[in-house]
């Protein structure tokens, strides 16, 4: 395993829409074990993979033990609402309020390339909603409100 830069966001490729992953090999599997580790140390919830510069339709959890993987996620099902403060590695020091859906239905692909769906709530809803806003080029900051920046 090893650390990957995690990447601040005047870097041009959080503003990219990142690629369907096609390919489930052993390379993959070495990207989210590297994407673990990157996220634990950095104490962080959430990690896409274009904020380590991969282009690909990856993303991580992390909500306590909890370590969940999705490779394509979609969201297909959303409901309620919830307004609560994110941030994001990305953005050092800047938070915001942001409203997201109360529930998601996740489908995805693990990385092996099985298919499967999950029900996320509350803050494992926000966290899915923020990195596949990642993986389609978008930040936080760009639908927050109340956007502070502490230095
Ligand atoms: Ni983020």
């Amino acid at each position: 395993m090893a650390l990957r830069n995690i990447f601040l966001q005047n870097e041009p490729s959080l503003r990219k829409i990142c690629k369907d992953v096609t390919s489930f090999d052993i390379m993959l599997g070495q990207l989210f074990d590297d994407m673990h580790e990157t996220l634990a140390l950095a104490c962080g919830v959430g990690l896409a993979g274009n904020q380590i510069g991969i282009l690909r339709n990856i993303c991580i959890l992390h909500d306590g033990s909890t370590r969940l993987e999705f490779v394509n996620p979609k969201i297909i099902r959303m409901e309620g609402e919830a307004i609560d403060t994110e941030s994001c590695l990305s953005c050092p020091g800047e938070y915001g309020k942001v409203k997201r859906p109360q529930m998601v239905e996740v489908a995805a692909f693990d990385r092996n390339g099985k298919p499967f769906s999950l029900v996320l709530k509350d803050l494992d809803a926000r966290i899915i909603c923020h990195e596949t806003d990642h993986l389609q080029g978008r930040l936080f900051k760009d639908i927050a409100f109340d956007l502070q920046k502490v230095s």
